[in-house]
């Protein structure tokens, strides 16, 4: 498909972000417009950034009908709007994550389906049960933790957790909320022949991610790193040999570009996306490279506690997508957080007050 008008909710959030500006660059023919209600800090550093690139923003809520209404019409969504965190809902009120990422994904399909448009959702490897990933059997090296060869469980192998992995068990609010949201997707690509792509994503990191806690792990080690600020080794064992693979946001949005221009496979499909057992990195290894690139050391202490919603390894296997795309993630864990390194350098002023 060629869109000529194309909504990113959550656009002015880390992926959200990328994939305007990446869109915007290589379809030029295209509007894009940018909505997000800003509620994540430092998402409002984005607006002048693609305003730059000639990207509209309306300032609105997923939630709230007539903000979306307010966008006029379009012929692609790609909903990046979320509260992305594993946490989140868990020890307090579940209302915001339950009516973001549910109530307001659904009124995003809804917009989409009332324009004829296509729908494209970042959904995540969180849907996948927590007690069933931690159950899976594993090896301990000198510096992490490693699928063992031999499982029962279907969806593992030594590529990764792949899209058949059981679905059984509980995973989080989020990732239940995500779960619930690509059942009704699947519905509505079923029921109103509305082409509906759905990407699993791992851990997606890269420059303008806001470096928080409740973001990604990467931009924090590599932030904390740069500005001298301890950090903790929380969980299984406090040892910092739990594992995740890594997806540069550039990498990811050459995907989506792919999948945009090769619209055969949009019929409520799913994709496990991810960096896959070549980009996978433990936390004591994302030390060693951090010290590496910003020349730093700091204090690393361990915690014993593992938090209940926490995971020994995941990995995504990527295979499917991979072949159907004809994609493969290109950038090194060593060139993101070189990455990040620079452009948290380059922006300092702005940013330090983030943390
Ligand atoms: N970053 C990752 O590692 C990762 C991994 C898997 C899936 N995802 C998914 O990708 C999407 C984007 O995540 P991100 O990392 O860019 O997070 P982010 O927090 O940087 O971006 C989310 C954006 O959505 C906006 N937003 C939140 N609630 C809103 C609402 N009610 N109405 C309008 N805007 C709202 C926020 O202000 C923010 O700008 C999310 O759906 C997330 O679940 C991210």
């Amino acid at each position: 498909m060629v869109p000529r008008r194309i909504l990113v909710t959550g656009g002015m959030g880390f992926v959200g972000s990328w994939l305007a500006l990446m869109l915007k660059e290589r379809i030029p023919s295209s509007e894009v417009i940018a909505f997000d209600n800003l509620k994540r800090r430092g998402s409002d550093l984005n607006v002048p950034r693609l305003s730059a690139a000639g990207i509209s923003f309306i300032h609105g809520d997923i939630r709230c009908t007539e903000d979306l209404e307010s966008v006029g019409s379009f012929d692609l969504l790609i909903d990046c709007s979320a509260e992305p965190s594993v946490k989140a809902g868990l020890h307090g009120s579940p209302r915001p994550i339950l009516s973001t990422n549910l109530i307001g994904t659904l009124n995003c399909l809804e917009a989409a389906r009332r324009n004829d448009a296509a729908f494209l959702f970042i959904s995540t490897s969180r849907v996948y049960p927590i007690n069933l990933l931690n159950a899976v059997p594993f090896e301990e090296t000198e510096t992490r933790f490693a699928f063992a060869d031999q499982t029962e469980l279907p969806g593992v192998s030594c590529h990764g957790i792949a899209e058949d992995f059981p679905l059984g068990e509980f995973r989080s609010l989020y990732g239940a909320t995500k779960l619930a949201a690509e059942f009704v997707m699947k519905e509505y690509a079923a029921f109103h022949d509305m082409p509906v792509l759905i990407n699993r994503c791992g851990i997606i990191t890269g420059p303008w991610q806001m470096a928080r806690v409740d973001q990604g792990v990467v931009a924090l080690w590599t932030v904390r790193h740069a500005i001298k600020k301890p950090l903790r080794y929380i969980g299984f064992g406090g040892t910092g040999k739990q594992v995740r693979d890594i997806l540069d946001v550039r990498d990811f949005g050459e995907l989506v570009l792919r999948q945009i221009a090769n619209d055969s496979k949009w019929d409520g499909r799913i994709y496990n996306v991810g960096g896959g057992v070549d980009h996978a990195v433990s936390l004591a290894e994302l030390t060693d490279l951090c010290q590496d690139v910003t020349g730093h050391t700091i204090d690393i202490l361990p915690h014993l506690d593992t938090s209940p919603e926490d995971l020994r390894i995941y990995m995504t296997d990527h295979r499917n997508v991979s072949e159907d795309f004809e994609w493969h993630p290109e950038k090194s864990i060593r060139e993101t957080v070189s990455a990040i390194h620079n452009w948290f350098r380059d922006n300092r002023d702005q940013l330090i007050h983030l943390w």
